[in-house]
């Protein structure tokens, strides 16, 4: 989990950088940022930053990635980087745009019938006198409801974990952290990429090699097609594609690994 302070000091941060970006729209995206879940909204739901403000720490470190590869390529003097600081901005804070209001609380996949069975029966066995107060008291608190029955919305990964908790040896073992999930609905499957482009292009105007950076920051992990190659061998020549691209995929496989974490629940 990131700590709250975090969360809350990764927002200013964010809208300092883009409340000095001169191009018009910018009050009206930042108005639509505030107004969506883009500063509380994990990065994935279970991959990279899966935690309430993953998505904007997410973010940072592609801004921060992407700007240490232009200064280290291109020098400390900006008139010689290949796009301005305000596209490494722009292109970064929001190329997972697409992700905004898409990630709901709550698992996809529920507790199974057996599951609820064997995680009663484990529970039970348990001496209760014995085990942890805090383990006790979070463990009524996730996995019963108000008549001690199993409740029917433990996430399924979380049921296996706990009841893998329960079968070897509890008194022993904390109970295993049951953060919160996620589940995707999209209600407007334009991909990823391309979903993030349209998001962005509702207040305000890209330059082609903006939209390139957004639309293309998987990189080669969004060739559905031989066009999409096509497209993106031809993308690829503009510098900022790959700044974003590699950045991207830096934050998601080592800063984003990274973070502080804050109190478990
Ligand atoms: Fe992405
Ligand atoms: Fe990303």
């Amino acid at each position: 989990l990131l700590k709250q302070t975090t969360i809350e000091e990764n927002k200013e941060t964010i809208l300092g950088y883009l409340v000095n970006i001169d191009r018009k729209g910018i009050p009206q995206l930042i108005e639509a940022l505030e107004k969506s879940d883009y500063f509380i909204a994990p990065a994935s739901t279970k991959y990279h930053l899966c935690v309430p403000g993953g998505l904007a720490q997410h973010s940072l470190h592609v801004l921060y990635s992407c700007l240490q590869k232009m200064k280290f390529y291109y020098g400390k003097d900006e008139s010689k980087w290949p796009s301005p600081r305000e596209s490494v901005l722009i292109s970064s804070l929001l190329h997972d745009a697409c992700k905004i209001d898409k990630y709901k609380e709550g698992a996809a996949k529920t507790i199974t019938d057996p599951q609820v069975y064997r995680l009663g029966v484990e529970w039970d066995k348990v001496d209760q006198s014995k085990l942890d107060s805090a383990d006790r008291t979070r463990f009524m608190q996730k996995c019963l409801d108000e008549n001690e029955a199993i409740r029917r919305d433990i996430p399924l990964e979380q049921a296996s974990a706990l009841i893998d908790w329960l079968t070897k040896s509890p008194l022993k073992n904390p109970m295993p952290p049951t953060p919160t999930v996620y589940h995707v609905e999209d209600s407007l499957p334009l991909g990823h990429g391309e979903a993030s482009l349209s998001w962005v292009q509702n207040y305000i105007r890209l330059t082609n090699d903006e939209k390139l950076a957004i639309r293309w920051h998987m990189g080669p992990y969004d060739l559905s097609d031989e066009y999409g190659k096509r497209a993106y061998d031809q993308a690829q020549k503009v510098p900022l594609v790959n700044l974003l691209f590699t950045s991207d995929y830096d934050a998601c496989y080592l800063w984003d690994c990274m973070v502080e974490e804050g109190e478990d629940e």
